[in-house]
């Protein structure tokens, strides 16, 4: 299964998050993962490691291949000319003359700024910089106004999603716009998450476990995981988790496990703020 954007960029069910992979080990857990099927990756300037995902590309057997490279733009750079010079030092980082998906970290709506910042990434798509322009952590009220401004909704919104906080009503706004949502923090970074009992027992009748269940829900939703791995034997497990057939009582159970403080930390977009 994949997903596309209303510009016809076509993603894959599940890509590699990044964060906290650094240095020599970071770069071959990720040529690790491109080596096992990963297509698609997950970085951001404020991770501090786009040289790492840079090496680990060059490092894995297909190099650039057709792998997904994602960045993301911090808050502090938004500023229009500051927004094009980030995007120019994370190719550089990188290694690379083009980055594929380039998205806005946070909206930051207390800076106003997000909106210049979309332009400026536009601007960044329009000379080939980038390919694709998507945002993460956007509230409709931003993606209204950056769509009012330009005309275009970003491709990608990339959100806080997992079975504690399910986000049904920003994944359906999302998709009615031809933005494909991916989920951060798919796992929640595991937890009491993994011991609910409508998780371990899909994880008992499939004869996986219970991160691989969690996997085939966002699937199921329509939401595109990007766990983050550095152990070889999970990257496999999580990449093959998107094709397990959940039936449609486990995925409303799992639903169901939603709760308003689902969040991991109290990063609600509207007033959270990181630059
Ligand atoms: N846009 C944003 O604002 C934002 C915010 C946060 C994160 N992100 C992105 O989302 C990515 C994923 O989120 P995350 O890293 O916070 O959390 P996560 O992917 O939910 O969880 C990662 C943790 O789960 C473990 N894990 C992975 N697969 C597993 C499996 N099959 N069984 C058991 N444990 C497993 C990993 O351990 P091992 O590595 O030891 O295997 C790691 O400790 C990040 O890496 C980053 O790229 C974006």
């Amino acid at each position: 299964m994949s997903l596309t954007t209303h510009r016809g960029f076509t993603l894959p069910s599940i890509g590699l998050g990044t964060y906290k992979l650094r240095g020599a080990a970071g770069a071959e857990a990720i040529a690790n993962g491109i080596n096992s099927g990963y297509t698609l990756l997950d970085s951001a300037y404020n991770y501090e490691n786009e040289g790492t995902v840079g090496e680990g590309l060059r490092a894995s057997a297909s190099g650039r291949g057709n792998v997904i490279v994602t960045s993301k733009l911090p808050g502090r750079y938004q500023r229009h000319d500051d927004a094009l010079t980030c995007v120019q030092e994370s190719l550089y980082r990188l290694n690379l003359e083009n980055i594929d998906l380039y998205l806005i970290h946070w909206p930051n709506p207390g800076q106003g700024l997000y909106v210049e910042a979309f332009k400026a990434l536009l601007e960044a798509r329009e000379s080939g910089l980038i390919s694709h322009v998507g945002v993460c952590n956007f509230l409709p009220e931003h993606l209204e106004a950056v769509h009012d401004a330009t005309g275009e909704y970003p491709e990608v919104n990339q959100i806080e999603l997992n079975p504690y906080f399910p986000q049904t009503e920003a994944l359906a706004y999302n998709s009615e716009r031809g933005i494909v949502t991916q989920a951060w923090s798919p796992l929640r970074r595991g937890g009491e998450l993994f011991s609910e009992p409508v998780i371990t027992s899909a994880a008992e009748r499939l004869g996986v476990s219970a991160a691989e269940i969690v996997l085939a829900w966002h699937a199921a939703i329509g939401s595109l995981p990007i766990p983050k791995s550095a152990t070889p034997a999970r990257q496999l497990a999580n990449l093959a988790a998107v094709n397990l057939e959940l039936t449609s009582d486990e995925v409303a159970a799992i639903t169901a496990l939603g709760r308003p403080d689902g969040r991991l930390k109290d990063q609600d977009p509207a007033v959270y703020e990181e630059f």
